[in-house]
């Protein structure tokens, strides 16, 4: 049995040693067995507007240079010079046409290739001019670019395995496919990556830490109907991926609300959608959903607004977090400003629902100082029932189980639960290949 994940399916019970969040060496152990091995996200290439268009970004502790050559290919980079590895682009975005290093100047493309050296008849005339490194492997899904420094790991898709449908359902809410818009939220907080990765598929501390932003929202509507989440579920998606999935409603909980013209935009877009998707799928996509790519991107689909979430682990008590909003580009003024409204107040480093998350967190690693005394979380709710609901924490479970095999090598069976609702599973209906242009 592991010495950190407790799975009893008889009491039921599920426990997380408070160790794995102070600890060092499991810290160590993390980067070496799950973000060495995992397909991890880099950007979106929306991001990447226009030919020579780059973004700087670190993962898994390499700094990466995010761009599109001058074909209009994406390409990444190593962010270091293969002189003597100064960084090539210090900037965190730019268009240039060569990246040249500060240092002594060699020049490259976008697409890698050397194009200059200062000097270079003081090199031997079969000195080899080296290219850009690259990592071992870059691949994207629907626009979401991923990168692994793992050659042999499998391909991204078959990683992705069930989060492909929910990704499709963000996916295919736009006729001319997302994109991110400008600006990013950057923000750190003092305590373990993993506690933000809980957080975010965690719909049972929603009302009560976030109390502030429901009563803001409560003064904007004048009302909030209790049952308007309608059905939800926590869904395991496999390799450690998992979702919290709410039905669609037609007023939500989440954001102020929508004049006469925004509700008939916002229904007009979904109902052209209809013909290309069909009814269920299209009822799917104004449900609502949390979901985690294991082992560190978030995507929380609110309707209101779609957020792409990056944790990035430093130490054992410190994370850096990078947020985007993902749009259609086609949606009308009102629904862009309450998009962006809902980007800043409710996810926002300074918004009405991040920093009290923040709060929470940090907070739970001061509390880790305790942990001799009181050396284990409880992760049971919702373990003695078939049919969850999206306030209990399967979907917490399902990626803590997958962390517990890359870490100890003990694999733990999934657990059993009812069909979905018809609400929450209705299938994607073939685009009609005439109209599909996403
Ligand atoms: Fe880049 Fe020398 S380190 S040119």
């Amino acid at each position: 049995m592991s010495e950190y994940v407790i799975d009893d399916r008889d009491m039921p019970r599920f426990k997380v040693n408070r160790q794995v969040m102070t600890d060092p060496e499991v810290f160590a152990r993390e980067r070496d067995r799950i973000f060495e091995h995992s397909w991890l996200y880099l950007g979106h290439e929306t991001e990447l507007r226009k030919k020579n268009d780059f973004k700087t970004r670190t993962v898994a502790g390499r700094p990466l240079i995010f761009a599109r050559d001058n074909t209009g290919e994406i390409r990444v980079w190593i962010n270091s010079c293969p002189h003597r590895g100064a960084m090539l682009c210090r900037e965190p975005r730019g268009n240039a046409r060569f990246l040249t290093c500060f240092y002594h100047g060699w020049s490259f493309s976008t697409a890698g290739d050397m194009v200059s050296m200062p000097g270079d008849d003081s090199y031997s005339e079969d000195f080899a001019r080296p290219d850009l490194a690259a990592p071992p492997r870059v691949d994207s899904y629907r626009g979401f670019v991923f990168v692994s420094f793992d050659p042999a790991i499998v391909d991204l898709e078959t990683y992705l395995a069930g989060a492909t449908e929910y990704l499709d359902l963000v996916c295919d809410q736009s006729e001319s496919g997302m994109e991110v818009l400008d600006g990013t939220h950057e923000y750190s907080v003092k305590a373990n990556w993993k506690l933000l990765v809980e957080n975010s598929v965690d719909g049972y501390h929603a009302v009560s830490t976030h109390q502030r932003y429901f009563e803001m929202v409560l003064a904007a509507r004048g009302k909030l109907d209790p049952n308007a989440l309608g059905e939800s579920r926590g869904i395991d998606l496999g390799n450690g991926h998992a979702v919290m999935a709410g039905s669609p409603t037609t007023e939500g909980l989440f954001g102020r609300p929508l004049s006469e013209a925004g509700t008939a935009d916002r229904a007009a877009r979904f109902d052209r959608l209809r013909e290309r998707y069909g009814d269920g799928w299209v009822d799917r996509m104004q449900g609502n959903r949390n979901m985690i790519i294991f082992p560190n991107l978030v995507i929380i689909d609110l309707v209101m607004g779609v957020l792409i979430r990056k944790i990035d682990p430093i130490s054992p008590d410190y994370m850096e977090v990078t947020a985007w909003e993902l749009a259609p580009p086609e949606e009308g003024g009102e629904l862009r400003k309450q998009r962006l409204d809902n980007f800043l107040t409710f996810w926002g480093p300074g918004g009405l629902a991040s920093p009290d998350d923040v709060e929470a967190l940090e907070t739970c690693q001061v509390g880790y100082g305790g942990r001799k005394e009181l050396g284990w979380s409880d992760i049971s709710r919702g373990m003695n029932k078939t049919a969850n609901s999206g306030t209990d924490e399967l979907q917490m479970r399902a990626w803590w189980r997958r962390w517990n095999e890359l870490i100890t090598g003990e694999q733990l069976p999934p657990e059993q639960q009812d069909e979905l609702a018809d609400v929450l599973k209705a299938p994607r209906q073939s685009p009609n290949p005439a109209q599909a242009t996403v």
